[in-house]
């Protein structure tokens, strides 16, 4: 074959030369990648399940928004998928309207009022984790039902009846039992035995196939719809509830059901390169230290270095060191302590953070404390993406914490509670469920609400929606998430392999960088070995499980469904 030089033309050598100009040190701009996913004309759903995908897409259909859309969507998961979804537990919505306004809700549980901050100590002053984690003790107040509300009120555009009404159905119908529900509950079945007893639906063996239906759960939303958000708070249901509680030696009461409030919050803002990210702001720790981490990686080009290069991984997980050491320290309930935020977030502090980096070798965590101024499961909470054809966004992680939160079944409401007073620091320097050491910031006090990791996260790119995205995963989920937007933005994948792609942790302590099973080669774990890098041998866990959505240079949309669960995205 020959091969023929053609001279570029003046107008190609002009665009390149405007091209450099504008873009400077981030090059020329790379062909966004193509969409591997399910890819929608106009509106999407992503979510654990399909069938609350579907009742989220069909609600856009009827002319509903992306809020009437994320209220169907999150009662439908509390009936298809009530491992993390439940009116028990509670969550953060960050969303974006078509405008370019942007907000974000919190709707976390809160401690109740009889909390104190050595609930949870033994009479030797050691944490006591069954207390934190199992049963009554360790529910938090619920915040779903006041979450969902406050949006309705705001946003939403349907009747509340209509939007609650697949949910029932749903919960009359049943849920068909997956292969991953069935792992699921038969991990967890004596646990569920040992806190409820063995009468409740739960404590049969559910097979993949098996129908369950959830009567009890169908007449309090049927309650709700008729009775509106106080039935939860200070009807019917709140007696139950707080009664039911308290038989099974809880602490929350009818005073605290009826003082939940949820509340809107400023969510963390900042730019990545040419990218605006929308997180959410504490009592979420996500925002902030998603901002550190990403904002530490800037000055340098990743993508130069190659998806999953050591020097990659090296820089993202120094990074995520330096950030989950700040967020351990200084994060909490900002109704409660001050958080440092502009110096936490601001370039020179971060800058200085990382001038103690350096390729050659890994800086040990005990090297780094906060700055001056455990365990890993991974699939026990949930997140939703949701886009409408009007380019309304929103982006919702919502949680019981554990897997079936506390274990706790409200058998007359038909839902699980959660033991979300784990995410207290119960002793200041003594690791949570998810290794995470806390210091006084997010200690516990009375109608505090305890920090979380969890990022709902929405993504500008030329002041247009460019993604929404977020994961279950305890403390993991900040780096996923991050990850997540990295592997879009710097290495050219499309949404769906973007989810689908490995994924590593490192959050300070315990000082283990930490990989999923599939997807890093021996030869780069022996080459981070070689730098100091101290690499979790015994368990390789699944780390997050990411839905989200992409939106395309046309307006089309990409969905990126987690291929580690049953997560669907459904669009039209
Ligand atoms: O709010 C938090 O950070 C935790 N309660 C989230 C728990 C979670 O993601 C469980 N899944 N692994």
């Amino acid at each position: 074959m020959r091969l023929t030089f053609i001279p570029p033309t003046r107008t190609v050598l002009r665009a390149f030369l405007i091209c450099f100009l504008i873009l400077g040190t981030a090059g020329c701009r790379k062909a966004p990648p193509e969409p591997t996913g399910l890819v929608a004309e106009k509106a999407m759903v992503v979510s654990a399940r399909a069938e609350a995908s579907r009742i989220g897409v069909e609600i856009l259909q009827k002319g509903g928004n992306a809020f009437d859309a994320m209220i169907a969507t999150e009662m439908a998961l509390t009936v298809a998928y009530p491992f993390a979804g439940s009116l028990g537990g509670g969550g953060f919505m960050v969303y974006r309207l078509a405008d370019g306004t942007t907000g974000s809700i919190d709707y976390r549980e809160k401690a109740p009022l009889a909390a104190t901050a050595d609930m949870y100590l033994d009479s030797l002053g050691n944490p006591d984790p069954a207390k934190s984690r199992m049963g009554a003790t360790a529910v938090g107040v619920p915040g779903a039902i006041a979450g969902i509300f406050e949006v309705h009120e705001r946003f939403g555009t349907l009747p509340m009846d209509t939007l609650l009404a697949p949910a029932i159905e749903l919960a009359r119908k049943g849920v068909v039992v997956t292969e991953n529900q069935a792992r699921r509950l038969e991990r967890v079945r004596a646990d569920m035995i040992a806190v409820n007893g063995d009468s409740i639906l739960f404590a049969n063996h559910c097979r993949p196939g098996d129908t369950l239906r959830y009567a009890a759960l169908a007449e309090t939303l049927e309650r709700i719809a008729r009775n509106g958000r106080d039935e939860f708070y200070k009807g019917e249901t709140a007696r139950i509830l707080a009664a039911f509680i308290q038989e099974a030696g809880g602490y929350i009461t009818e005073e605290d059901l009826a003082r939940y409030q949820a509340k809107w919050r400023d969510p963390v803002e900042f730019t990545y390169k040419d990218l605006k990210i929308i997180s959410m702001a504490p009592p979420s720790s996500g925002g902030v230290t998603m901002n550190q981490i990403l904002k530490m990686i800037e000055p340098y080009d990743l993508s130069g270095m190659g998806m999953h290069s050591a020097r990659s991984i090296q820089l993202f997980t120094e990074a995520a060191r330096r950030a989950y050491a700040d967020r351990n320290y200084y994060l909490g309930d900002p109704d409660f302590v001050d958080i440092p935020l502009d110096t936490l977030l601001s370039e020179d502090y971060l800058r200085g953070r990382m001038a103690s980096f350096s390729f050659d070798a890994a800086t040990p965590s005990s090297e780094i404390a906060e700055g001056e101024l455990a365990a890993y499961e991974s699939m026990e909470t949930t997140h939703y993406s949701i886009v409408d054809a009007s380019g309304n966004s929103v982006s919702a992680t919502v949680t019981l914490n554990g897997a079936y939160g506390s274990k706790l079944y409200c058998a007359p409401l038909g839902f699980f509670l959660n033991n979300e007073m784990d995410d207290f620091s119960a002793k200041p320097g003594v690791p949570n469920m998810f290794g995470l050491i806390g210091a006084e910031a997010n200690s516990i006090a009375p109608e505090k609400r305890m920090l979380s990791s969890m990022t709902p996260t929405l993504v500008e790119r030329d002041g247009k929606l460019w993604m929404s995205v977020g994961t279950p995963g305890g403390s993991t989920i900040i780096t996923a998430v991050a990850q997540t937007i990295l592997n879009v933005y710097e290495f050219g994948l499309s949404m769906q392999q973007s989810v689908d792609a490995p994924r590593f942790h490192h959050q300070w302590l315990p000082d283990l960088l930490v990989f999923e099973p599939e997807g890093f080669p021996e030869s780069l774990k022996d080459s981070l070995r070689a730098r100091g890098y101290i690499l979790n041998e015994d368990y390789t866990p699944i780390i997050g499980k990411v839905d989200g959505i992409r939106v395309l240079p046309d307006g089309r949309l990409e969905g990126g469904a987690d291929h580690r669960g049953d997560d669907t995205a459904v669009g039209f």
